[in-house]
This record gives C-alpha cells, sequence and structure tokens, in this order.
C-alpha cells in the first residue's frame, strides 16, 4: 500500500547460513499482510544484474553496491526489500547502510563449520579441493557485523523462529502490519 513504511532488510552470513531460506519466509509472511515485497537473492542477482562478475573483492563490492542501489530505490517507495547475498565486507555493508533510509542489517550467525557441514550445494567440498578459488570462509575473508540491527543465531533456532525473530523486530518498529488475529475457535 501506498502509504507503506519502506525499509530495507539486508541479510548477510556465509553460503549456507540459510539467508535465503530464512529471507523467504519472511517475505511470504509479509505478503501475506498484504506489504509489497522484493527479495533480492545473492545467487538471482548474479545470473541477472550481476552476470559476469567474479568473486574478487572489487567485484563483491560492485555486486553489493548494484544491489544497495536498486533496494534504495524499492525501499524510498514503500516497498519491503530484502537482500540476501553473503556481503563479506564490513565497509561496503557501511556504505550501503549510509544510502538507504530504514536500513535494516540482519546478521544470520551459523558457524561456518555447520554451513559446511551441510554443504547444500558441494561448493564447500569444492573450494576445500581447491576447484573454486576465492571461497568465503575458505579461502576469502568473511567479517561478521559488529553491531547489526538484528543478530539471528539459527543453532538453536527453526527457520520459522529466526523469521519470527525478523518479524518482531519489525513489528516493534511499527513497519509492519500485525500479523493475522488468531482464529476464533468456535
Ligand atoms: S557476494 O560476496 O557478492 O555477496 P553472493 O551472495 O552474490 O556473494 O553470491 C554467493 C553465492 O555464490 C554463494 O552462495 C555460492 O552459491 C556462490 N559462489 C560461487 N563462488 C563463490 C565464492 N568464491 N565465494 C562465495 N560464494 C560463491
Amino acid at each position: 500500500m501506498a502509504d507503506d513504511v519502506g525499509f530495507c532488510l539486508w541479510f548477510t552470513g556465509y553460503s549456507g547460513a540459510g539467508k535465503s531460506t530464512i529471507a523467504n519466509v519472511v517475505a511470504n509472511e509479509l505478503r501475506n499482510r498484504s506489504h509489497r515485497v522484493e527479495l533480492l537473492d545473492g545467487d538471482e542477482v548474479r545470473e541477472h544484474l550481476s552476470a559476469g562478475l567474479t568473486f574478487s573483492k572489487a567485484d563483491r563490492d560492485i555486486n553489493i553496491r548494484r544491489i544497495g542501489w536498486v533496494a534504495k530505490v524499492l525501499a524510498r517507495n514503500g516497498v519491503a526489500t530484502i537482500t540476501a547475498a553473503i556481503s563479506p565486507y564490513r565497509e561496503s555493508r557501511n556504505a550501503v547502510r549510509g544510502e538507504i533510509s530504514n536500513f535494516v542489517e540482519v546478521f544470520v550467525d551459523t558457524p561456518l563449520d555447520v554451513c559446511e557441514e551441510r554443504d547444500v550445494k558441494g561448493l564447500y567440498k569444492k573450494a576445500r579441493a581447491g576447484e573454486i578459488p576465492e571461497f568465503t570462509g575458505v579461502s576469502d575473508p568473511y567479517e561478521p557485523p559488529l553491531a547489526p540491527e538484528i543478530h539471528v543465531s539459527t543453532n538453536d533456532r527453526s527457520v520459522a523462529a529466526s523469521a519470527a525473530q525478523v518479524l518482531s523486530w519489525l513489528e516493534e518498529k511499527g513497519w509492519v502490519r500485525a500479523g493475522p488475529a488468531p482464529r476464533d475457535p468456535n
């Protein structure tokens, strides 16, 4: 709706941390509450907006800047904007933070060994074998946020609980409509 407060939920964390999974649950819940939602997912962005970019620091920074620019124009139009890219460098996250009103950094804090153990896409194995250079956490840095607005420790909670944590934060801010009232059992 036109009068909605726009904001940007900026998910950051290792590959396989659960950024996209949690972001999707949050996005669906916000849609159910009649918010206009856009989810800029790292993998999808790299297929389209950032096609051809590598994983060098310079290219990651360009990727983050691009996502940040799109997020900015969406958020300023009242869209609930959600991004889910590793965004490993503190400096580039802080740069986009400075550009976007209502920027909310969401640290999906899943330890590297857990991500590697899951290895959903089989990429950690390849990275350890030296088949993928500059792989975040293996041969490339990840700088965790120092003061994220939302710190999700995924280890001790479910995806649903992690999503609920994000939604509660937004509700407390007054930026999202409340969820549907519990059904009357009668
Ligand atoms: S970012 O660093 O620029 O923010 P982004 O989120 O777009 O990264 O892309 C990360 C995804 O690309 C990972 O989840 C993984 O599937 C894939 N990928 C391929 N190569 C690498 C790499 N060298 N480092 C990290 N992720 C990689």
